[in-house]
């Protein structure tokens, strides 16, 4: 089933303290963001690409880009100052009826975990890429224990998060009238609460690249894939 994807790209990265947007390191030789546009690039799914990126670095993707065989499902659009900003410049450029998305910074998405969660948005309308929480979480005030939230329940969430077009758009023009700024797409439709969000089970490799110890075990998920596949 067809899906178009955004991209986030449009970060500062101050995390990373690299000095330049972090999607922009290099893993293998190639660019983060590149690994990443290559997973739908090459999935004949996907319909179009919709990389939100700041102006100013506007060159540098086009010239990373260039000469690519996707570059035909490319588009660029200008990012926000904050990530849900971006991704609502994203919208405007996305016409099919289900839209993905994905932080230019996860480059290790899998296509089965993707086409589970595009075939359960069309059905219920989200769903969101996630894994079980590992540790045990407990929750505090200045630093003094207040509660232990059962684990089981809980899940640590990822993207891609897939929509219908209408349920996106409509949640996002919520959060903008009620001038609501939430940390993924997922809480801002959580928040119109009519329509269920449903989880897709996905894996600890689809990590985001945030600090500088994350680009160690990047480098570590790549050798293994390449182990995998050669
Ligand atoms: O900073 P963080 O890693 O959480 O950002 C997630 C993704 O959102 C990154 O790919 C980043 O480039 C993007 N982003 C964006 N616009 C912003 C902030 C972040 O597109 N204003």
């Amino acid at each position: 089933m067809e899906y178009e994807v955004i991209i986030p790209a449009a970060g500062s990265g101050t995390r990373m303290g690299a000095g330049k947007n972090k999607l922009f390191i290099e893993l293998n030789g190639r660019p983060i963001i590149l690994h990443t546009l290559d997973v739908f690039a090459a999935d004949r799914d996907c319909s179009k690409m919709i990389a939100v990126i700041q102006p100013k670095e506007e060159k540098i993707f086009k010239e990373m880009t260039a000469g690519r065989e996707y570059e035909g499902k490319l588009e660029f659009v200008y990012g926000g100052a904050e990530r849900q900003h971006s991704v609502y410049n994203g919208l405007t450029a996305v016409s099919g009826e289900i839209v993905l998305v994905h932080d230019g910074a996860r480059p290790f998405i899998r296509r089965p975990v993707i086409r589970q969660l595009v075939r359960e948005a069309a059905r219920s309308g989200a769903a969101i890429a996630a894994v079980p929480v590992k540790d045990t979480i407990k929750k505090a005030v200045r630093q003094e224990v207040v509660e232990t939230i059962d684990r089981s329940s809980l899940w640590q969430i990822q993207t891609p998060q897939a929509f219908r077009l209408s349920i996106l758009q409509k949640a996002h023009e919520w959060a903008k009238a009620e001038d609501y700024l939430g940390t993924d797409e997922a809480s801002l439709v959580e928040k119109m609460g009519d329509i269920p969000v449903k989880i897709i089970e996905s894996d600890y490799d689809n990590m985001k690249i945030t600090t500088p110890e994350d680009l160690y075990f990047a480098r570590a998920v790549l050798e293994k894939r390449t182990h995998l596949n050669g």
